[in-house]
């Protein structure tokens, strides 16, 4: 299917001279000006505070579109892509700091209909400020959205703050909350999954499911992120956003139509359904070393795994396991759903152990794809069953490997489609779920040791199960 491009617009980037700006935003924009997926007219104006001019941007900008490009480099897109890039360097707190932007986007208003796209690519604590300045400058036209990275907020009561500081100048239909998880083309297809096949949808249920698990395994440590990360921790920077994210495209009921609010609705009754997690069902821990990278004594943890409950006629009864970490044995995202065990009593009688349960393992990074296990009978004499496998690997089935999260979301973001960003309510429930683990009541922290899966006392955490990645 060929997709129309968005309406003409600008494209400002708050924190154009960070990590994310280079090694993702500006690399997914050059792929969609490649695939013609860009406005007709556009213009992306980077800010931030370092002193840079447009070519010295440019000349960046380049570098990190070839470096994210790989051999795979097009000149001719690049020159008219690059011709659309400009830069401004500017204070984030200054009253009036955004006059020259002003000043900027007046030169294009009547090309692009006044459309702007903020996208804030900074550190949580210049959110408001940017709103401030936007406001204080008369940017906030109508037809301005806003795009906000993660982390929203740390706890319930800053993300109902930092919401409410947005909503005295954007309405929340003009508010586009990422969580870069749903701009994967395996989670979103985990709705396509569920629900264009009849087969699945029927067992998708307490009846058919034993258990759930989530995996978000990362290889490497925190590296030059100790700062952010250990006034963070994986309860706030994996758990709150990204596991709940993908719990809810598993779990939510079928919307009743594929328009953005019809599938938000569904998925905040699903996260009213979590059960919030228990201190006495959650395993915290950080790996051998991590109190060495801080430089002083941390309870931080860089481990979580949790297990929680949906108290709803779908799901009563039917455990759930997330765990997430770092310095785990290899970079790994992964669902498995674990099917109920057949009835004993065949191989009971030929003395054989029960056959395994039917797993169904959907891979979300690195390598994206599904796999169904199930039991055929051994070649030769007797009955003994023995685990094959059904596989779909998204790079063989489509001839491409699937397009870069922030691509997709930064198109759904100029067209003002809302379905994969998160609404206020969303988020909020979603730190109302994680809230007694970020109080004092919420458990100690143990270690384990880097390259492992984690550590031991999460394996007493989904006994009699096991972890599907061990
Ligand atoms: N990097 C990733 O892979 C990633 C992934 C998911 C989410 N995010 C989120 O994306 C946002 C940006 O992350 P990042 O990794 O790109 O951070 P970063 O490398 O530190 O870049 C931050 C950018 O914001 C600017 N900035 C503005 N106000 C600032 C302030 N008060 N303190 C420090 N810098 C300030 C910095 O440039 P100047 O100093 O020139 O102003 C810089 O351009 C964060 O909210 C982060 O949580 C990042």
């Amino acid at each position: 299917m060929r997709l129309e491009p968005p309406p003409p617009q600008a494209i400002v980037v708050f924190g154009a001279s960070g990590d994310l700006t280079h090694r993702k935003l500006l690399p997914a924009l050059y792929q969609l000006a490649r695939q013609g997926m860009l406005p007709a007219k556009y213009a992306v104006i980077g800010y931030s505070r370092t002193e840079t001019t447009d070519e010295e941007f440019r000349a960046e900008a380049r570098a990190s579109v070839e470096k994210a490009a790989g051999g795979d480099f097009d000149e001719d897109t690049w020159s008219s892509f690059a011709d659309s890039l400009s830069y401004i360097a500017g204070s984030f707190t200054d009253p009036h700091a955004f006059q020259p932007l002003h000043d900027k986007l007046a030169e294009h208003d009547q090309e692009f209909e006044g459309r702007r796209l903020y996208y804030c690519a900074t550190p949580p604590s210049a959110f408001a400020g940017i709103v401030d300045r936007l406001a204080e400058c008369d940017l906030t036209g109508t037809t301005a959205r806003i795009v906000i990275e993660k982390p929203f907020g740390r706890d319930l009561a800053s993300a109902k703050e930092l919401s409410a500081h947005i909503h005295g100048v954007f309405d929340e239909a003009r508010v586009f909350r990422i969580d870069h998880y749903l701009g994967k083309e395996t989670v979103q297809n985990l709705l396509v999954f569920r629900f264009a096949n009849s087969m699945f949808e029927r067992v998708w249920n307490r009846d058919a499911i034993d258990h759930i698990q989530v995996t978000v395994a990362e290889e490497v440590g925190v590296g030059n992120r100790v700062g952010y990360y250990n006034s963070s921790g994986a309860i706030r920077d994996m758990l709150q956003n990204h596991l709940l994210q993908v719990l809810a495209f598993l779990t939510m009921e079928p919307p009743r139509s594929l328009e953005p609010e019809a599938v938000r609705d569904e998925k905040v009754k699903l996260l009213r359904a979590v059960r919030p997690f228990s201190p006495d069902d959650t395993i915290r821990a950080h790996y051998d070393g991590f109190a060495d990278e801080v430089k002083e004594p941390t309870d931080t943890e860089t481990y979580v795994a949790a297990r929680t409950t949906i108290d709803n006629w779908r799901w009563s009864g039917v455990p759930f396991f997330l765990r997430t970490g770092k310095r785990l044995p290899r970079r790994e995202t992964e669902i498995t759903v674990v099917f109920k065990d057949v009835p004993t009593y065949l191989y009971d009688s030929l003395d054989m152990a029960p056959p395994p349960a039917n797993h169904l393992v959907i891979n979300v990074q690195p390598r994206e794809g599904i796999a169904f296990t199930f039991q055929a009978k051994d070649p030769g004499p007797g009955f003994k069953p023995r685990t094959v496998k059904m596989d779909f690997d998204y790079e063989e089935s489509f001839g491409a490997e699937p397009a870069e999260a922030y691509e997709r979301l930064l198109y759904d973001a100029m067209m003002g489609d809302h379905t994969l960003f998160t609404r206020a309510d969303e988020v909020e429930r979603s730190w109302e779920i994680v809230a007694p683990l970020l109080d004092g009541g919420r458990p100690k922290v143990c270690t384990y040791d880097p390259g492992t899966w984690g550590p031991t006392e999460s394996n007493e955490l989904i006994e009699p199960r096991h972890w599907h990645l061990r």
